[in-house]
């Protein structure tokens, strides 16, 4: 059976990449985007680089019609579900905008494949749903407390999906659903083409595209908020992940829905992050020599909300999907940087 997966949000910068690798991979691809946050072209340089189609439809995911009339047309038989708003900051200013697309927007979804009796799901989650844990190493079994809207839409999300797939068994003659819900930590890097990247709106929030940006001269000066965290240098400390890692956790998670773990259908999160953690000195070291650029910062005081130190423990997911993160922080940065270099202007 060919698979075809749908993929929402994927002219997106994750999705974008998905594509890259679903194709690859020998799946059929369709593409839904309302291109809120996102540029058609990157979908035109997906193709360019795998050689391969894709079907791609302008739609929004709460339109509950057009969505149905894409699964009318397509052959679906599993979907990655990356469609979303997801900037912190405006979350907290136009709460219900986010809690409307992204709760909302997945309620159709989901109401949809279950017409369709499309039942195979992966969910775009983040580390963000646990919140300010006192842990600095997160497993999946501590309890989820998101700190703001845009979490707070995750982790709803994640308990609506969780909900959905206990009622298995009530109908016996329905098919179970199986869901995958992938808490992503801090997605760097780019396609080693250097076609596709992360093309932010305006001044950029996260640390990396904000970093390439200083370092092309498109912006002055990085701010590194805080550095007067309890860190070894500090500052902050994450654990970034290459995009193209991460989205093969995605092709891993789809193979699982298919097999033998989730035979009997079930709903189960797994981190996907490298399990090593850095700082923003570090990025900011290892940025300059892979690049020989100069990155001019300054340190600012501590961004709200901001926790001090977060990683993943990433053993789950190597147990249960077979997957683990690959490319290093050098990988990560000289992709990001192929990508600014060829692009400076983004997809514009
Ligand atoms: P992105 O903004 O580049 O991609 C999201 C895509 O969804 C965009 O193309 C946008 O146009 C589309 N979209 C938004 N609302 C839509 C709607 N109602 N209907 C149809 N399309 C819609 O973001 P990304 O970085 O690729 O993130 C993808 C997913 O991963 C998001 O759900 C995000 O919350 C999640 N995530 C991202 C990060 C990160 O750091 N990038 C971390 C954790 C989780
Ligand atoms: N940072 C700076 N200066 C900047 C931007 C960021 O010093 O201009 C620092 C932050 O303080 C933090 C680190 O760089 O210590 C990483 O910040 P990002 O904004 O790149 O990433 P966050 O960890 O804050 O958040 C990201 C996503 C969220 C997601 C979260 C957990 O942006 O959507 O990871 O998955 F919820």
């Amino acid at each position: 059976m060919v698979n075809t997966v749908l993929v929402t949000g994927g002219a997106g910068y994750i999705g974008s990449h998905a594509c890259v690798e679903l194709l690859q991979s020998g799946y059929q691809v369709v593409v839904v985007d309302n291109l809120a946050n996102s540029n058609c072209e990157s979908l035109k340089r997906v193709q360019d680089i795998t050689g391969k189609p894709l079907a791609f439809y302008q739609v929004d995911i709460r339109d509950r019609n057009a969505l149905a009339e894409v699964f009318a047309k397509e052959p679906i038989t599993s979907v990655i579900h990356f469609a979303g708003l997801k900037a912190v900051g405006e979350s907290c200013e136009q709460p219900l905008m986010y809690y409307h697309n992204n709760v909302y927007g997945t309620l159709v979804l989901i109401q949809v494949m279950a017409d369709a009796d499309v039942k195979q799901l992966v969910f775009s989650s983040s580390a963000t749903v646990y919140g300010a844990s006192e842990h600095v190493q997160y497993t999946e079994d501590l309890p989820i407390g998101a700190i703001n809207p845009y979490g707070r839409t995750k982790a709803m999300i994640e308990d609506i999906l969780r909900d959905l797939s206990a009622t298995d068994g009530l109908k016996p003659t329905e098919s179970p659903w199986k869901i995958a819900l992938l808490r992503y930590f801090n997605p760097i890097g780019a396609h080693e083409s250097g076609k596709i990247g992360e093309d932010p709106n305006g001044i950029p929030n996260n640390l990396m595209p904000y970093v390439a940006q200083v370092a092309i001269g498109k912006l002055a000066q990085l701010s590194v908020f805080g550095n007067d965290y309890p860190t070894p240098d500090g500052t902050g400390i994450r654990d970034y992940i290459h995009v193209v890692d991460l989205v093969k956790g995605h092709i891993k998670a789809i193979q699982a829905l298919q097999g033998e773990k989730f035979a009997a259908g079930g709903c189960k999160a797994y981190n996907l992050g490298t399990g090593r953690g850095c700082s923003v000195l570090e990025i900011i070291e290892t940025f300059e020599r892979a690049t020989g650029r100069k990155v001019n910062y300054k340190f600012a005081p501590r961004r709200t909300g901001d926790l001090a130190e977060c990683f993943a423990n990433p053993e789950l997911a190597l147990k249960e999907l077979n997957w683990k993160a690959e490319k290093s922080l050098d990988d990560m940065i000289a992709d990001t940087w192929l990508w600014q270099v060829k692009n400076p202007q983004g997809y514009n």
